[in-house]
């Protein structure tokens, strides 16, 4: 196994950044880009070329991962003129692949943060004899997923649609977002036109009789398609709970980047990261949050599970939760923001200006 395709495209709403300048695979996540965590777990898992598909602002991942070397990789770059869908972008790379027809390619989805054992999906795909290999996971309510169920044997019987009744649960496995396919598989997709590969591809695989197999495996598992879930992912890496040789440190209660300076009554506790450059000021408490570069915390402020944009200011006193401030915006003294407010790059609220909690 040395090669894998990186989703990195698309549109909707889950691809747009995340109220922060940066494109959401280039939010800082534990220090680094969020995409070198998918790259470098790759490469641990003995991965050694990647191709980047991508639809959208490619321009801002070459320039940061170059030709992959200083990860250990070969990284390749192909950008969709329109985005073609997960199937489709798959597609579209296949002639930047080495593989033979018979040689599995492992493809990632790239806004999944997981533990998966990468190894232990290839080696599922190579002993079942499968065209296709999927990690699945279970979630507590998986309404809000198309379902993936399986036979005794692992074996994928169908690909539904998120259930709208309590009927439709049938079974609490989803899928993960990471996939062996048989290069002969990839071959096969249409070129040039949109292809979903849930609604598309695998239907038509298990119609014409293909063998899906798939691997439950409840490793950490995080899909990153929310600010919030961002946040939490961050401090995941962060506190070790989600593996990654990528983390730039030691992990545990806080990560602070060269050149932050943390004033030495401050706390920093559940997973906290301060970027470059940034400031915490005295008597700070900040829990599972991210404070993006050159950010300033002011004195006082209480900040929990929050995302603090690059260069962006949060006045004394101010308590954040679950809220989400964008590059270079500024939260004045004296207020609360709460359940998942995002304030939008660049903008200011005044001093004491918004509370959820009586003025006392
Ligand atoms: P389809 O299966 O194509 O309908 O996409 P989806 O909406 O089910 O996919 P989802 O939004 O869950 O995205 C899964 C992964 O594929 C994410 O990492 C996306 O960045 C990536 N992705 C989705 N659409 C595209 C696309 O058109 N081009 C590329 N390159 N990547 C995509």
């Amino acid at each position: 196994m040395t090669e894998a395709i990186l989703l990195v495209g698309g549109k909707g709403t889950r691809l747009r950044p995340l109220t922060v300048h940066t494109p959401k695979p280039m939010v800082p996540a534990a220090g680094v880009p969020f995409l070198t965590h998918q790259l470098a777990r790759a490469r641990a898992a003995g991965v050694e070329h990647i191709v980047l598909a991508t639809s959208y602002l490619a321009e801002v991942f070459e320039p940061y991962f170059g030709d992959g070397s200083s990860l250990g990789l070969h990284l390749e770059y192909v950008t969709e003129r329109e985005p073609l869908g997960t199937g489709g972008a798959i597609r579209n790379v296949a002639a930047h692949l080495h593989s033979g027809p018979e040689e599995p390619v492992l493809i990632f989805n790239g806004d999944i943060l997981t533990g998966l054992d990468i190894r232990s999906l290839v080696d599922t795909h190579r002993t079942s004899g499968a065209d296709v290999s999927l990690h699945l996971t279970r979630v507590e309510d998986p309404r809000a997923f198309g379902l993936v169920p399986t036979d005794a044997s692992g074996r994928v019987t169908a690909f539904l649609e998120k259930p709208q009744t309590p009927e439709e649960i049938v079974t609490d496995q989803i899928n993960a977002g990471a996939y062996v396919f048989n290069r002969a598989v990839i071959d096969a997709i249409p070129s040039g036109r949109p292809v979903s590969v849930e609604r598309e591809t695998f239907p038509g695989l298990l119609d014409a009789g293909a063998h899906l197999q798939g691997m439950v495996d409840s490793t950490y598992w995080l899909d990153l398609g929310t600010p919030q879930a961002f946040v939490r992912g961050s401090a995941d890496l962060v506190l070790g709970r989600a593996p990654s040789p990528a983390v730039p440190g030691r992990c545990g209660d806080r990560l602070i980047l060269d050149g932050a300076e943390v004033a030495g009554d401050a706390k920093l506790t559940g997973g906290t990261v301060v970027g470059a450059g940034a400031r915490i000021g005295a008597g700070a408490r900040i829990a599972g949050s991210t404070v993006l570069e050159g950010a300033v915390v002011e004195p006082g402020a209480h900040i929990q599970d929050s995302l603090i944009g690059a260069g962006a200011r949060i006045g004394a006193r101010t308590v954040l939760a679950g809220a989400v401030i964008g590059d270079g915006a500024v939260v004045g003294a004296d207020n609360e923001l709460r359940d998942g407010i995002r304030v939008w790059c660049g903008a200011r609220i005044p001093d004491a200006a918004v509370r959820f909690s009586s003025d006392e």
